[in-house]
């Protein structure tokens, strides 16, 4: 069967009217305006999003494959045992839409056990993973036709044009849901309930609440991977934003705040100093913390109830027998 070509569409990342510099390409001023923003305001903070420039994408991927770091493998091995049985409740739609899609290695099971889709539509920031991503599931699902997405999953409100057909699956793995707040995943799976359309149904990955000192080593891995990640993002701004930052002056610290039910991801100034980013100076007192990530953990009821929250109606849950993963199929 002949092979469709993946094209890359790009959404606008960023407004030029609120650009910092007219110089800066989107992607990279929309880099620029969360830096000053989140470096202006105190406490200071980063959104999660710009963990995935190509080093970033790759040390995620490095921390998938780390022996603390259960979500990867748990998720995994639920859509192998459940492939046929999802796929099955999911319909025989044509189209698949990804949120956040990375390298899209989950994807591809899910595709093989959903043999009506023809038309997959990755949604990722992380445009050189995309790219690569396309070009891999090519390779392995002869006749799919691919159109990758680069934009902001939260902002996006148009699909391409061969994905306007109504009815569609979606797919949003990794727990990448519990990156949001509450308030930003329900106005996301409203979104997606929109961008999804009538009869739709949604396969989302979410972690689930659990004994702390499992969370607790899973984004404090003794490798390091995990404080690596964190620590890139000052390494991208010293790359993208003309950033000063002696970056062994910061370190990673990962928490668990039990009455939110989420990991805390921050970096912490081990002394006092000055930063200087796009020619803006910012001073960080010894112990002050960036906080760059959340990850928020639900037990099924509560994501059942987010979820519907959201206008969808949980139609089915799946979750391993230690309880550390949960999939959920929703449905408009
Ligand atoms: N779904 C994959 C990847 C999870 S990592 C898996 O389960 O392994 C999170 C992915 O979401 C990354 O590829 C990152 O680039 C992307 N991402 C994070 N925030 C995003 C946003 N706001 N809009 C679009 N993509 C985003
Ligand atoms: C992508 N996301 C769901 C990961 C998580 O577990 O919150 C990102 C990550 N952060 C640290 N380790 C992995």
């Amino acid at each position: 069967m002949e092979r469709d070509i993946p094209h890359t569409e790009v959404e606008g990342l960023a407004k030029s009217s609120t650009s910092p510099s007219p110089r800066l390409d989107p992607s990279r001023a929309d880099f620029a305006q969360a830096v000053l923003a989140g470096f202006a305001q105190k406490p200071r903070s980063l959104p999660c999003r710009f963990f995935y420039d190509a080093r970033g994408s790759a040390l995620f991927e490095e921390i998938t494959q780390l022996q603390e770091y259960y979500p990867t493998r748990v998720e995994t091995a639920l859509l192998e045992a459940h492939g046929a049985e999802i796929a099955e409740r999911m319909g025989d739609a044509r189209v698949l839409v990804e949120f956040g899609s990375g390298s899209s290695r989950k994807t591809s099971l899910l595709l093989s056990a959903l043999a009506h889709v023809t038309l997959y539509v990755p949604i990722d920031v992380a445009g050189e993973s995309l790219a690569e991503a396309a070009e891999w599931l090519s390779e392995r699902h002869d006749g799919l036709a691919i159109r990758p997405l680069v934009a902001d999953f939260t902002k996006t409100r148009t699909l391409p044009v061969a994905a306007r057909r109504p009815r569609k699956l979606g797919f949003f793995s990794g727990s990448t849901i519990g990156n949001l707040t509450q308030a930003e995943a329900r106005d996301f799976l409203a979104n997606a309930a929109r961008l999804l359309g009538r009869d739709a149904a949604f396969l989302v990955g979410v972690d689930l609440k659990k004994d702390p000192g499992i969370l607790i080593s899973a984004y404090n891995d003794r490798r390091g991977v995990t404080a690596a990640f964190n620590l890139n993002l000052l390494e991208r701004i010293n790359r993208e934003l003309d950033g000063d930052i002696d970056v062994e002056r910061f370190a990673h610290d990962a928490i668990y705040d039990e009455a939110r039910g989420r990991i805390e991801m921050h970096l912490v100034s081990l002394a006092r100093q000055t930063v200087r980013v796009l020619g803006r100076s910012f001073s960080f007192a010894k112990g002050e913390r960036i906080h760059t990530e959340n990850s928020h953990k639900y037990s099924v009821s509560e994501f059942q109830a987010l979820a519907a929250n959201a206008g969808w109606s949980p139609a089915h849950s799946w979750t391993d027998a230690d309880r550390l993963f949960s999939l959920h199929l929703l449905r408009t």
